[in-house]
């Protein structure tokens, strides 16, 4: 990108970019001098049968929001650009295997393997993800430690709707009536660390029925849910209550589907 000096930071994105995004860019731009945003439909993180030919492409208005947000350095490759004809994939162990790991093969492969390619390309001293997807963090910053990249990681909160709902670029498949059931993830992850919060010793047996509870309450309203744990963000593996754990969950409505995930805070 042919940038020099200060600090640069960069906020890796597919596009159809909302307010979480604005606020991990507006942060950037806040941080660093030279903030950098890239916008690119990573193929290699879609599943065969996912959404990668349907996903929102919006570039005029993603340019627009990032001028606002204070990032005027978009870069915004192709295919051919990110993978010539290379086939070299990054596989990270562990912490990928579990959750969106085993529903959705191949995704976190997809994901560390373009991170790794925009971080050599755009060179950032710091880069911002969300907590929204806790399980990527967790893959990337797992990839920066093994392969000692020289860039730090900024993780920034969710940001959500007046309601509850975690914005994401997916939102907008749903349909008016789904779209009032969504924020029920984020209720009944609410309501179940309010649970943990009274008894803070709760061993791993009661905490998998109480998350046993509240998959059955999701699906009695009409949610197809793939899992709702508690887990350690570090390891990606079901934890008891420790001053980092998080409420994961994802599941469908109709033909979409929602992750999310929050701390267990007083
Ligand atoms: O979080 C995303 O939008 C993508 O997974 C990322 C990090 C831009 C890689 O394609």
């Amino acid at each position: 990108l042919g940038l020099t000096g200060g600090v640069r930071g960069f906020v890796p994105t597919m596009g159809a970019l909302h307010r979480g995004h604005f606020a991990l860019m507006e942060q950037c731009a806040k941080e660093c001098s030279t903030p950098v945003v890239s916008i690119f439909v990573n193929p290699k993180q879609f599943g065969p049968t996912e959404d990668f030919s349907r996903y929102p492409r919006t570039l005029e208005a993603d340019l627009e929001l990032c001028k606002r947000a204070g990032c005027k350095v978009v870069f915004t490759p192709d295919s051919e650009t990110i993978y010539g004809n290379a086939t070299t994939t990054i596989h990270v162990e562990g912490v990928s295997e579990l959750y969106e790991g085993a529903i959705r093969p191949g995704h976190f492969d997809g994901v560390a393997t373009v991170v790794n390619a925009l971080f050599n390309i755009v060179q950032p001293n710091v880069a911002y993800f969300g907590w929204k997807d806790v399980q990527q963090c967790a893959v990337i910053s797992n990839m920066v430690e093994a392969l000692h990249l020289p860039v730090r990681l900024q993780f920034c909160e969710t940001v959500r709707e007046s309601d509850g709902l975690a914005l994401s670029s997916r939102n907008r498949y749903l349909s008016a009536e789904n779209r009032k059931l969504a924020p029920t993830l984020f209720r009944t992850m609410t309501e179940l660390a309010k649970q943990i919060l009274h008894q803070p010793n709760l061993g791993r047996e009661l905490m998998d029925e109480y998350c046993a509870e509240k998959r059955d309450a999701l699906t009695n309203s009409g949610f197809e849910v793939d899992y709702l744990d508690v887990i350690d963000p570090a390891t990606m593996r079901p934890s008891r209550f420790t001053a980092n754990s998080r409420i994961i969950v994802a599941a469908k409505i109709g033909s979409t589907r929602l992750i999310d995930n929050i701390p267990i805070q007083s």
